[in-house]
């Protein structure tokens, strides 16, 4: 036993945590006039039901745990997404959901697999976990190399993200189909901005036992402050992820909300087609401008400059109120990940753009 005082410069944390930068997310900046385009947030309120569920909750009640599978919630997602409620999981966030996922299938020591690049939660995950990285290259345009299956052939799960984030592109569904059916371990499609998608995968989860679609209310349903997502699965699945999860992972209040968000498909659809209509005209006003522009199925847009490097223009515009996203990392460094924003937001971005690009 020790009753001394701890030496100076001991480590107390795991090897693998105490070695790694944990995952950065974008700025929060409070205290001035911001326009926000840096973490994909939606630019709207959420649906107005939402706010009246909030009224309508009893506050004396969060004395009282919440029931710790949201199963109202579940119901009502299995009305709306036509899944079965026990194929589905709540979780704090689809970023709790991921973590779920690495705990639940990939040991200490075992590979997972992930492109790059993608979203930059997902090495992290990995070495939280103490497993081994498994990342891939996308090809040239950003799309699945044909080698996956034998590049991840030892992995115990692969995350994909369609439509991928930063590059906003998705694989085509044929493509992800047929490496479900290939592919030995757990295939986790992170379905965060399908909502602004042509298409989703959601209908893999009947087919393929092997399949996890991931959803989440931070996008599309405008309730990043929830911090709420539901992960799809058949029930073999759903059952081993359960036991991992926090007791009581999601909250009296996001199980509310979540319902009444849930309930309000139109809002959803009149939204996510403003920010599919503001995508489209500022992709091509930028195209026009010479900027390189990928095409995005989700609602933010990865576009090189057409005459400034990317990181300079970041930093100018951020001296303006004007937050996007750059990442200094291979690949994407000449690229600047833009939110899309209200229509304003972006004529504001672009007449910023027009000055300080060229
Ligand atoms: C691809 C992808 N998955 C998941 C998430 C996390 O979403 P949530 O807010 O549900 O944790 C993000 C957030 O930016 C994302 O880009």
């Amino acid at each position: 036993m020790f009753f001394g005082i701890p030496p100076m410069n001991k480590i107390y944390a795991r090897e693998c945590i105490h070695a790694i930068g944990g995952y950065t997310p974008g700025e929060q900046l409070t205290g001035r006039r911001i326009v926000k385009l840096n973490t994909n947030e939606n630019p709207y309120p959420p649906s107005p039901k939402v706010g009246e569920a909030l009224h309508a909750l009893d506050w004396e009640t969060l004395r009282l745990y919440p029931n710790p599978t949201g199963e109202a919630l579940r119901k009502k997602a299995a009305e709306v997404f036509g899944v079965a409620a026990n194929r589905i999981l709540c979780g704090n966030g689809s970023d709790d959901l991921l973590t779920i996922a690495l705990r639940t299938f990939v040991g200490e020591g075992e590979a997972y697999a992930y492109p790059e690049p993608s979203y930059s939660l997902y090495p992290v995950l990995a070495d939280l976990q103490g497993a081994i990285r498994r990342p891939f290259q996308l090809n040239d345009s950003f799309e699945l190399p044909d080698d996956v299956l034998s590049q991840a052939a030892d992995a115990k799960l692969l995350m994909l993200a369609r439509p991928n984030a930063p590059t906003g592109n998705a694989t085509p569904k044929a493509r992800l189909h047929e490496l479900c059916k290939q592919f030995p371990g757990v295939v986790w499609i992170d379905e965060a901005y399908a909502d602004f998608a042509d298409d989703n995968c959601l209908n893999f989860v009947d087919e393929f036992p092997n399949v996890v679609v991931s959803r989440t209310f931070s996008k599309s349903y405008a309730l990043a402050g929830l911090r709420l997502g539901l992960a799809f699965a058949q029930e073999h699945l759903i059952e081993e992820m359960l036991k991992l999860k926090d007791s009581y992972n999601t909250d009296r209040i996001a199980q509310a909300l979540g319902e009444a968000a849930l309930g309000d498909q139109d809002w959803l659809h009149d939204t996510c087609a403003k920010v599919r209509a503001t995508r489209a005209w500022t992709t091509d006003e930028l195209l026009r401008r010479g900027w390189q522009v990928l095409p995005s199925q989700a609602n933010f847009l990865l576009a090189k400059p057409a005459h400034r490097p990317a990181d300079e223009l970041f930093a100018k515009l951020r001296e303006r109120g004007l937050l996007v996203r750059y990442f200094a990392l291979p690949r994407v460094d000449q690229f600047l990940r833009i939110t899309i924003g209200t229509d304003d937001e972006m004529r504001e971005l672009l007449n910023a753009l027009a000055e300080l690009d060229r």
